[in-house]
C-alpha cells in the first residue's frame, strides 16, 4: 500500500505535493519521491527514508511549480532504495503508482527484448515503459501524437494486477492523468486548482470537496479543470462530496482507531496477499514467490517454525496447515525460547521466520541460530528489506501494508494465507494432494475476502456483546485443533488491549484444572466452528455453562446446536477447516477492539508496548 498524488494550480506544487506526502505517510514510509514541471522539463527528486528525508534533500533548492506528483513508498517488489523509488520515468513519461502487477515479469521481458532499459526492481516500471511506448504511436488516421490519456488506456489493456496512477508528460505540460482499478483514487477540487490523491487527507487542508473514482474510471487534471471519463474515454458524471472529517481522522479512514481501520482492511490485504500467487485453474502455488528452489524444497525433511506474539499464533495454525497438508513434520518455537533449548536441527532443514516487522530480536536471533546450524531461512514477513528478510535465503512477502496499530490484525491474517499457500504448493510437489484437492484449496482461497468482508458484519452484535462483558475480571478462550491458537490470539490481543487477564486454552485440557475458574463472572469465548471437532466443542460448551459459566460461542452461520446452548453467538462464514482460523480471528479482535474502547484504553498504543520489539 503506497500513496500518490497529483496537484495543478497557482500554488508552489513542490511544497503541496510535500505537504501532502506527510499526510499519507501511514500508507507507506520506505521511500519518497516527487516530480515537478520546470524550465527544463520534467525534474524528479526520490530518497529512501522517510518524507523528511525528502523534504530536507529539496530545501536547499528553492523548488517551484505548478504542476507536480508525488509518492511515498511500502515496498512490495524491490528492496527501499533510490532507484526502486517512485517515480519512475521512461524518457518523457514519469509516473507513481499503487497496487501491485501481477504480470510485470512477462511484461519486463517483453519490454526489454523492445529496447526498454529497465533502471529498479519494481513491478511499476513496467506500466511507465508501457505509456512510452503507447504515446510514441500516432493516433489512427492522422499525424498527431497519441494523447497521454490514450497512451495510459492502450497501456493498461496489457497489465494485470491493481493500480492507481499519476502520469505526466514532458511534451504535455500542466495535464495529470490518473487512473485506478483496485486501488483507491480521490479527486480534490479547490478553487481554481485540483487534486489527485489516493486519500482525502492528502489535500483536506486545501479542499474537502471530494469525487471518489470508481474502477476503471480515468480523469484528466488541467488548468481548465477536470474530465472524468470511463476506460472506455466516454464523459462520466461524478458526484462531488463533502468531507467532514479532521485531517486527523481522515488518516485512520474516517475509522476511529489505526486499529479498527486494519481489521477492516484485511478483505484488501489479503486479496493482495494471494494475488498472483495461487491457480485455481491449475490447482498450481507460485513457490517461486517463496525464493526456493522446487528441487530444494523436495529435499526437506522438516520444518522448523519461530516467531513471537501473534506471528506465533500463526506459527501454531502453519503446523496444522503443513503437517496435515504436506505430511512434513513442523516443529514450533516462540523464538525467544528456540537457541536455549539446543534444538536438534541440521542442514537441509527448512526454518520459517514469521515476524511482520522484520525487526524483532527474538526472531532474528532465532533464524541467525538456524542459519549457522545449516538450516535454509524462509521469512515470512510484511517488510520489504527488513533485517529478517536480508538475511533469510528466501522471502514470502504479506502484502498487508504498513500496520500502524501495536496490535497486529491485518498481518495475522495475511500469515494465514502465506503457510497455507506454502503448505498446499508443498502438499502439491510431494503428492500429498492431489490436482482437484488443490484446485479445490484455491478457489476456496480466491473466496476469503469476501467471506471476511462478510464476518466484519458482526461488528454491530459483537460492540454490544463488548458492552455487556467489558467489566470482567478476565476472559476465558477456548478453541480445538486448528483453532486453539485462534484462543491464543483472542486471549493476547484482550490482554494487550484492554489489560484485562485473559487466557488461551485448548478446550479439552480446561477439565483439567482452568475448569476451576468458571463461574458467571468469568465470560468463556469458545470458537466452535462447524469441523471434525464439533461434537467435542458442543461438550465443552456444556461443561461451562453446567458451572454457570457464560458462554459466548463463535460458530458458523445459524449454527443452531452451538447457539441453543450459548449465551451469545457471534457468527463467521463457513470454510475449510484451515481458511476457518482467518474467519475466526476477525470476531476475536473486534471484540479485543471494543472492549478496549469501553475501558477507555489507547487501543491504537497500548502501555508497555512497542509495535515492533527490537530488543531481547
Ligand atoms: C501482537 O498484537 C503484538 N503486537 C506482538 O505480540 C507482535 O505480534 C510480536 O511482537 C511479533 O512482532 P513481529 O510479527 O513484528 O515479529
Amino acid at each position: 500500500m503506497c500513496g500518490i498524488i497529483g496537484y495543478i494550480g497557482k500554488k508552489n506544487a513542490v511544497s503541496v505535493i510535500l505537504e501532502g506526502l506527510k499526510r499519507l505517510e501511514y500508507r507507506g514510509y520506505d521511500s519518497a519521491g516527487i516530480a515537478f514541471f520546470s524550465n527544463k522539463g520534467i525534474e524528479v527528486r526520490r530518497c529512501t527514508g522517510k518524507i523528511r528525508e525528502l523534504t530536507s534533500l529539496l530545501e536547499s533548492e528553492n523548488l517551484s511549480s505548478h504542476t507536480a506528483i508525488g509518492h511515498t513508498r511500502w515496498a512490495t517488489h524491490g528492496r527501499p532504495s533510490e532507484e526502486n523509488a517512485h517515480p519512475h520515468r521512461s524518457n518523457g513519461v514519469v509516473l507513481v503508482h499503487n497496487g501491485i502487477i501481477e504480470n510485470y515479469l512477462e511484461l519486463k521481458k517483453k519490454l526489454i527484448a523492445e529496447g526498454y532499459t529497465f533502471t529498479s526492481e519494481t513491478d511499476t516500471e513496467v506500466i511507465c515503459h508501457l505509456i512510452d511506448k503507447y504515446s510514441k504511436l500516432l493516433t489512427p488516421n492522422s499525424k498527431l501524437k497519441t494523447s497521454l490519456e490514450d497512451a495510459v488506456r492502450e497501456a493498461l489493456k496489457e497489465v494485470k494486477g491493481t493500480y492507481a496512477i499519476a502520469v505526466i508528460k514532458e511534451d504535455e505540460p500542466a495535464k495529470i492523468v490518473g487512473i485506478r482499478k483496485d486501488s483507491p483514487l480521490v479527486v480534490g477540487l479547490g478553487d481554481g486548482e485540483f487534486f489527485l490523491a489516493s486519500d482525502v487527507p492528502a489535500f483536506l487542508n486545501y479542499s474537502r470537496n471530494v469525487i471518489f473514482l470508481d474502477d476503471g474510471e480515468m480523469v484528466v487534471l488541467t488548468d481548465d479543470g477536470v474530465m472524468i471519463t470511463g476506460h472506455d474515454g466516454i464523459p462520466v458524471q461524478k458526484d462531488v462530496k463533502s468531507v467532514s472529517w479532521s485531517p486527523s481522522m481522515a488518516e485512520k479512514g474516517g475509522y476511529r482507531h489505526f486499529m479498527l481501520k486494519e481489521i477492516y482492511e484485511q478483505p484488501r490485504a489479503i486479496g493482495d496477499t494471494l494475488r498472483g500467487r495461487g491457480y485455481p485453474e491449475s490447482g498450481d502455488v507460485n513457490l517461486d514467490e517463496f525464493g526456493l528452489s522446487i528441487d530444494e524444497l523436495k529435499k526437506v525433511e522438516k520444518i522448523f517454525i519461530v516467531a513471537c506474539g501473534t506471528s506465533y499464533h500463526a506459527a501454531l495454525i502453519g503446523k496444522y496447515m503443513i503437517e496435515e497438508l504436506a505430511r512434513i513434520p513442523v516443529e514450533t518455537d516462540i523464538a525467544s525460547e528456540f537457541r536455549y533449548r539446543r534444538p536438534i536441527i541440521k542442514s537441509g532443514d527448512l526454518m520459517i521466520a514469521i515476524t511482520q516487522s522484520g525487526e524483532t530480536a527474538d526472531t532474528l536471533a532465532a533464524q541467525r541460530e538456524a542459519k549457522r546450524l545449516g538450516a535454509k531461512i524462509l521469512s515470512i514477513c510484511n517488510v520489504v528489506g527488513s533485517t529478517s528478510s536480508r538475511e533469510a535465503d528466501a522471502i514470502f512477502y504479506t502484502h498487508s501494508g504498513p500496520e500502524i496499530g501495536v496490535a497486529s490484525t491485518k498481518a495475522f491474517t495475511t500469515q494465514i494465507v502465506g503457510l497455507y499457500l506454502f503448505a498446499v504448493g508443498m502438499g502439491r510437489i510431494r503428492e500429498v494432494i492431489s490436482e482437484a484437492l488443490s484446485k479445490e484449496f484455491l478457489r476456496e482461497l480466491l473466496m476469503l475476502p469476501g467471506k471476511v468482508e462478510e464476518a466484519l458484519a458482526a461488528d454491530e452484535s459483537i460492540s454490544m456483546i463488548a458492552k455487556d462483558f467489558f467489566k470482567a475480571r478476565g476472559f476465558l478462550y477456548l478453541g480445538r485443533g486448528i483453532n486453539y491458537p485462534i484462543a491464543l490470539e483472542g486471549a493476547l490481543k484482550l490482554k494487550e488491549i484492554s489489560y484485562i487477564h485473559a487466557e488461551g486454552y485448548p478446550a479439552g485440557e480446561m477439565k483439567h484444572g482452568p475448569i476451576a475458574l468458571i463461574d458467571e463472572e468469568l465470560p468463556v469465548i469458545v470458537l466452535a466452528p462447524k469441523d471434525n471437532l464439533h461434537e467435542k466443542i458442543i461438550s465443552n460448551i456444556q461443561e461451562v455453562k453446567s458451572r454457570g459459566g457464560k458462554v459466548i460461542s463463535i460458530t458458523n452461520n445459524a449454527d443452531s446446536e452451538v447457539c441453543g446452548i450459548s449465551n451469545k453467538c457471534i457468527f463467521v462464514p463457513e470454510a475449510n477447516p484451515y481458511l476457518t482460523t482467518a474467519l475466526m480471528a476477525v470476531p476475536v479482535q473486534l471484540l479485543a477492539y471494543h472492549v478496549g474502547v469501553l475501558r477507555g484504553c489507547d487501543v491504537d498504543q497500548p502501555r508497555n508496548l512497542a509495535k515492533s520489539v527490537t530488543v531481547e
